[in-house]
């Protein structure tokens, strides 16, 4: 199958090796050559260290490599199948660009766009054939990560929806549908993740090196949200934020904080710049946390409580089914398990006790629990039924 893939920068390189491993025939397109160059730099090097850890084959390699072509004219992509667009989040240009393509591809090619933040509809508008159009949304390291979320248009037809997806798990991948709202699933659900951390740390009710330690040793979360945010780069999670919040129309669940506002215009990054909540200095110690087990627990319970609000509030809205937004969750940031599997174990009637107990004390609408999770309390309802949430746990 010939796959065309427009800039060749971090995902748009991860994802021409995701389709070049599934012996797709890729060509890869970017505007400035030395993208191009990298691109293919950093791929031998990928494969190199691949052939050194015995996990692929010298001759695999040089098939994988052979399937990329690496082009300078967007023409050359005339005969793809399907086109993914991962090139600057500005819709301008995005839109151009699908354009642009739409006056030579043939009728029936997909294009898609790799897009964190911007509406698919508004990308779709900006086409001839807005049916064709679709949302495919990796997560970095492309190649690594299992998860793609499938984000079909208001405009999407049916039979595109279903041949991206076939198309993206024929390439190995996990993939969930998401409505094509703010964030989709994995960016709008992991917001508490962040922005409670950060509440409790504005609040002075714990450290950092608490929260994170709460996190990881109670919680079970590979990484706490403090070393998450200096690894993902302040700068990036900040604008993730923000986007989010605004998309939502200034829902103060989503409001950024200035604590993180203020690392990123300190160009305090994280690990990129050396400097972010933690010092990456080499002689640099890293601060001891509390480690109170009750305060450590109450971190979690408020932390987790409010992920799991926030899931059951994308499943209120049919953001995607149950069974997706725990996938998405498990697989795109790697949690310890799905979050409504979570709340099922938990007990519904803790979540929402939990979350009211939030709103009493701090009377915003932030804490506000999620209708789903009250009628569920009401109705003695469960995410799963009782043997596949067993399962889950
Ligand atoms: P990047 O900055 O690494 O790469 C973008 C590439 O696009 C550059 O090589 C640039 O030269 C090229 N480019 C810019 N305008 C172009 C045009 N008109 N035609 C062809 N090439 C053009 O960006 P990155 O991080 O790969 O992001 C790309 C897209 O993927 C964005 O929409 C972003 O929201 C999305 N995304 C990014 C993730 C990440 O973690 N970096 C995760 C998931 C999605």
């Amino acid at each position: 199958m010939k796959v065309g893939i427009i800039g060749a920068g971090t995902m748009g390189s991860g994802i021409a090796q995701v389709a070049a491993s599934a012996n797709c025939q890729v060509l890869l397109f970017d505007t400035q050559p030395e993208a191009l160059v990298k691109s293919q730099q950093k791929l031998a090097k990928i494969m190199n260290r691949l052939i050194e850890k015995g996990r692929i084959t010298p001759m695999a390699a040089s098939t994988l490599q052979a399937n990329i072509e690496y082009v300078n004219s967007l023409e050359t992509l005339a005969d793809s199948e399907l086109i993914i667009e991962a090139i600057v989040e500005d819709p301008a240009v995005k839109k151009k660009v699908f354009s642009t393509l739409e006056s030579f591809v043939s009728t029936d090619c997909i294009l898609a766009s790799n897009t964190s933040s911007l509406s698919i509809a508004s990308l779709a508008a900006a086409c001839q054939q807005p049916e064709r159009f679709i949302g495919i949304h990796f997560f970095n390291p492309a190649p690594l990560m299992k998860l793609v979320e499938i984000i079909p248009a208001v405009q999407t037809s049916n039979t595109v929806k279903n041949k991206a997806r076939a198309i993206i798990v024929g390439w190995g991948k996990l993939t969930v549908l998401a409505k094509d709202t703010p964030g989709f699933i994995v960016n709008r659900v992991a917001r508490p993740f962040y922005g409670e951390a950060l509440r409790i740390y504005d609040e002075g009710i714990a450290d950092i090196a608490t929260i994170d330690w709460a996190m990881k040793t109670i919680g079970g979360f590979r990484m706490g949200p403090f070393e998450l945010m200096d690894f993902i780069g302040n700068d990036i999670n900040y604008t993730v934020t923000e986007t989010v919040f605004k998309a939502f129309f200034y829902d103060p669940r989503y409001r950024p904080s200035f604590t993180q506002k203020r690392m990123a215009e300190a160009g305090y990054l994280g690990r990129k710049s050396g400097r972010g909540y933690y010092d990456y200095s080499e002689d640099s110690k890293k601060p001891n946390p509390v480690e109170d087990q009750r305060l450590g627990q109450a971190i979690v319970d408020r932390i987790v409580a409010m992920l799991i609000n926030e899931a059951a509030d994308a499943l209120h809205y049919r953001v995607a089914s149950a069974v997706d937004i725990d996938t998405a969750m498990a697989k795109g940031v790697n949690y310890p398990k799905g979050l409504l599997a979570w709340a099922d174990k938990m007990g519904i009637c803790t979540c929402v006790e939990r979350l009211d107990a939030l709103f009493e004390e701090y009377h915003e609408t932030r804490y506000r629990c999620s209708p789903l999770l009250r009628k569920m309390l009401k109705n003695g309802a469960t995410f799963y039924p009782e043997k596949v949430s067993n399962k889950n746990n």
